[in-house]
């Protein structure tokens, strides 16, 4: 559990299925991803995160925004699904409903889970990517001090699929200690 001045991220609970099956149905949420999520889809990638927390002790962690809202989304770290030039690699990656937009908690949670990885974890690296068109995200990789690194092609998808190419964003422990320590 990661508790920052307005958030609180913690391991997923019953409840939070409702919640997150309603973001997986609203397509400003969903506008970078293949499609919208099935009741069964969303409880399945709930399941998955619950799970990867309970084994690895991190993941991408429920947020809560504890008096204003039990669940408001996902942020958090895991290893990527596929392979790449830049994996076995640690992500960081968010999703918040549509309320909780333009408030800086993606930002404010993402630094904390930089902190955790790089602290607890101990991390050399942590990456992020996204579609070029997800200017949303990829602002939040900036603000928490990540750096372009490369273009790169997600494995499977057709070679005219607008999801295939992606950017990577990238921040190294060192960085990320030189820019805490002026900040
Ligand atoms: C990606 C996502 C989490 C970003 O949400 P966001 O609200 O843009 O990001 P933040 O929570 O950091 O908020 C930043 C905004 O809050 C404002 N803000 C207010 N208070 C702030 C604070 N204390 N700190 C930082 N920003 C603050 C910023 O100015 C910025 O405003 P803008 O919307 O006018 O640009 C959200 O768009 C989302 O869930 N998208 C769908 C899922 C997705 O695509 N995930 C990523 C896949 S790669």
């Amino acid at each position: 559990m990661i508790r920052t001045p307005r958030l609180l991220l913690r391991q997923w609970r019953a409840e939070d299925r409702e919640p997150f099956a309603a973001m997986g149905r609203d397509p400003a949420v969903m506008a970078h991803f293949p499609a919208l999520l099935t009741r069964e889809e969303s409880d399945a990638g709930a399941d998955r995160a619950e799970a990867y927390i309970a084994k690895n002790g991190f993941g991408f962690w429920a947020v809560e925004i504890p008096g204003e809202a039990s669940f408001a989304g996902f942020i958090g770290l895991k290893s990527p699904w596929f392979e790449a030039h830049f994996t076995p690699c640690i992500e960081i990656g968010w999703r918040l409903a549509r309320p909780f937009w333009g408030c800086g908690y993606a930002t404010e949670g993402a630094a904390a889970a930089l902190e955790f990885g790089f602290t607890r974890l101990a991390l050399e690296e942590i990456v992020a990517y996204a579609v070029p068109a997800n200017v949303r995200s990829l602002a939040v990789m900036r603000r928490i001090g990540m750096q372009f690194s490369a273009e790169f092609d997600l494995p499977g998808l057709a070679e005219d699929d607008p999801l295939r190419r992606h950017v990577l964003y990238r921040i190294a422990r060192q960085d990320w200690r030189s820019r805490s320590a002026t900040n």
